[in-house]
C-alpha cells in the first residue's frame, strides 16, 4: 500500500498520516512514513523526542543521494526498483513505535531556492518502490495543491484528501481531488476530520455528493488529541482517543480495498 495524505493547511494531515502509519506498524506491516512537508513535524507525532527530532538528517541535506538523482554521473540509477527493506536500510530513521521515517526536508535559508531536488527524490522513491502485501508507505504531503504540480505523489495507489467541514478546506480538497484524478491515481478518497457534530458531518456529506467525491471516512473532533499536542506529546498511544481509534478504523477499511 502506498498512501498519500493531502489537504489544506491545518486540517489534520499529519495526525492522519502518523496515526495510519502507527496502525499499520501495530498490524505488523513493515511501515515507512515519509514526511514530504517542507515544514516537517511528523516525527513528533510518531513519538520521536524533540531533541532527537532536531538531529534527523533530511533527504534535502543528503548530498550523495541528491546527486545520485540529479547529477549526470549516476543518471539511470533510479530506473532500478527499490524494496521497502532497501529504503529502510539506506534512508530512514527508526521511531519509537515501529514506524520507519523519512524526512524530505526544508528550504534552509531565505532565497535558497526550493525543495525541488528533494521532491524529485521522494517522487523517484515512490515510483520505484515495490511494496509487498504486508508493507505500507504513508506520505504526509505539503499543505495545498502545489505538490500536485510537481507530481511528488503521482505514484501512490491511494490519495487521501483530508478536509474539515469549513468550506475553504472542502474547496481545496475538491481541487486536490480533481488534480489527483488527472494524475491517474487509482483510489482517491475524501476523509472528513475534526467532525464535532452531525451538522458538520452532513455538510461534508453534502459537499462530497454535490461534487462527485467519494467520502470514505469521517474522523471525530477529539479534545484529547489537541491536549496531547499542546503538551508536545504524541497522541498516538492514547487508546481512549476517539480520533486515533477512528483513524485505525480508516486503516482497516484501506486494508480491505
Ligand atoms: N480529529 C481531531 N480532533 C482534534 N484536533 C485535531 C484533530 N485532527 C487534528 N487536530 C489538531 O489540529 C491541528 C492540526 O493538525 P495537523 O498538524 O495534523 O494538521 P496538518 O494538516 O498536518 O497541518 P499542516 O498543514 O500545518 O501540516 C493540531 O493541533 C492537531 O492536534
Ligand atoms: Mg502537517
Amino acid at each position: 500500500m502506498k498512501i498519500a495524505v493531502s489537504g489544506k493547511g491545518g486540517v489534520g494531515k499529519t495526525l492522519v498520516a502518523g496515526a495510519l502509519a502507527y496502525f499499520f506498524a501495530k498490524k505488523k506491516f513493515k511501515t515507512i512514513a515519509i514526511d514530504a512537508d517542507p515544514s516537517p513535524n511528523l516525527a513528533l507525532t510518531l513519538g520521536v523526542p524533540l531533541e532527537q527530532v532536531r538531529e534527523i538528517v533530511p533527504i534535502s541535506e543528503n548530498k550523495p543521494l541528491i546527486e545520485l538523482k540529479t547529477g549526470t554521473k549516476f543518471s539511470g540509477v533510479y530506473q532500478l526498483s527499490f524494496t521497502v527493506d532497501d529504503v529502510v536500510r539506506d534512508f530512514s530513521v527508526e521511531t519509537p513505535y515501529g514506524v520507519n521515517l523519512i524526512v524530505m526536508g526544508t528550504v534552509k535559508s531565505m532565497g535558497s531556492g526550493c525543495t525541488c531536488p528533494a521532491n524529485a527524490v521522494i517522487r523517484a522513491l515512490l515510483r520505484h518502490l515495490i511494496v509487498e502485501r504486508d508493507e505500507a508507505v504513508v506520505v504526509d504531503m505539503e499543505a495545498g495543491i502545489e505538490h500536485l504540480g510537481r507530481g511528488t505523489a503521482k505514484h501512490v495507489d491511494t490519495m487521501l484528501v483530508v478536509a474539515d467541514s469549513v468550506v475553504k478546506s472542502l474547496e481545496i480538497a475538491k481541487r486536490i481531488y480533481e488534480l489527483a484524478e488527472d494524475a491517474g491515481i487509482k483510489q482517491i478518497f475524501l476523509v472528513g476530520n475534526k467532525i464535532a457534530n452531525e451538522v458538520e458531518g452532513d455538510s461534508i456529506r453534502k459537499f462530497a455528493e454535490n461534487n462527485d467525491m467519494l467520502l470514505f471516512h469521517l474522523i471525530p473532533f477529539d479534545e484529547q488529541v489537541l491536549r496531547a499536542e499542546t503538551r508536545g506529546e504524541t497522541p498516538l498511544r492514547n487508546e481512549q482517543s476517539k480520533a486515533i481509534r477512528s483513524i485505525a478504523e480508516l486503516g482497516k477499511k484501506l486494508m480491505q480495498q
